[in-house]
């Protein structure tokens, strides 16, 4: 993909320790205006907390990190209201209507009147609730829940939204409608970070970071990846055996990584 121009989100050594444990180790990364950049990894591997630093959601232990041109460390507050973000359970009030939760979410968002309509009516469309505007959330399908999820983090149109295994629990038919979503925001210049560990899911994405035990495992596209191992290997990896090759590698060494490029 050809650079549309600027960088959206940067990492340089983040690192964030709990008690000692140290859960997301020495990070860094860029990731360009209207890319779809995913970060792929098992259970446990660091991915919401590298998110949760980025969304100025948790400060960083070390390192620094900008989105949309703001610091984290120094500017979480504006960094929230600049970005949208989907958690891994889906934030909707369950209790409340469809059209309830966007009320909810465009408040939070603060804005302003005349827009308010209108951003409202397209999230309701997006998601494809029209006939569903007073149905109450806890009745709507994973799918549904999802979209109306995904509209009300970008009720304000921000650059960067952040999803966070934003299609576990959804089936293949709604997955696939939702990546479409997802596109059509980065063709019109938003910048997707979504991290999964679904192999299926990260093919969708223009550039993958591998994430293993905390630490930035590979860094590339996922053509790039596969050539890369195809090269030392047989030919036509899948994503997984280029995943089991470098955590394999990973094990036996560590150090820092450079970008594969094709
Ligand atoms: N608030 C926390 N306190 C202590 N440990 C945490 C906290 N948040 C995450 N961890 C630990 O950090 C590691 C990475 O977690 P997480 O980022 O949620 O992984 P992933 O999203 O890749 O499944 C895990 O071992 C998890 O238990
Ligand atoms: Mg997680």
């Amino acid at each position: 993909m050809s650079s549309p121009g600027g960088i959206s989100v940067s990492a340089r050594g983040l690192t964030r320790r709990f008690d000692g444990f140290v859960a997301v180790d020495r990070v860094s990364f860029d990731v360009r205006k209207g890319e779809v950049f995913g970060l792929l990894g098992p259970n446990g591997a660091g991915k919401s907390t590298i998110l949760r630093m980025l969304c100025g959601l948790l400060a960083p232990t070390e390192g620094e990190a900008t989105v949309a041109g703001l610091d984290v460390r120094t500017a979480p507050e504006s960094v929230k209201q600049h970005i949208g973000y989907m958690s891994q359970r889906f934030s909707l009030y369950e209790d409340l209507t469809v059209e309830e939760n966007v009320d909810f979410f465009a408040g939070i968002y603060r804005i302003p009147g005349g827009r308010k309509r209108e951003r409202k009516e397209w999230a309701v469309r997006m998601a494809g609730l029209e006939g569903h505007r007073r149905t109450r959330t806890a009745h709507l399908s994973g799918g549904w829940k999802q979209r109306l999820a995904l509209g009300c983090a970008i009720l304000h149109e921000p650059p960067v939204l952040f999803l966070d295994e934003p299609t576990s629990g959804t089936d293949p038919f709604s997955r696939r409608a939702f990546w479409d979503l997802i596109y059509a925001l980065s063709g019109a210049g938003t910048t997707v970070f979504v991290t999964t560990h679904h192999m299926d899911e990260a093919e969708h994405c223009d550039r993958l970071g591998l994430v293993y035990r905390g630490e930035l495992a590979a860094l590339g596209s996922p053509s790039a990846l596969k050539a890369g191992m195809a090269r030392k290997e047989t030919t036509g990896p899948s994503l997984e055996d280029v995943f089991v090759s470098i955590v394999e590698e990973r094990d036996r060494m560590a150090g820092p990584v450079a970008e594969v490029r094709r």
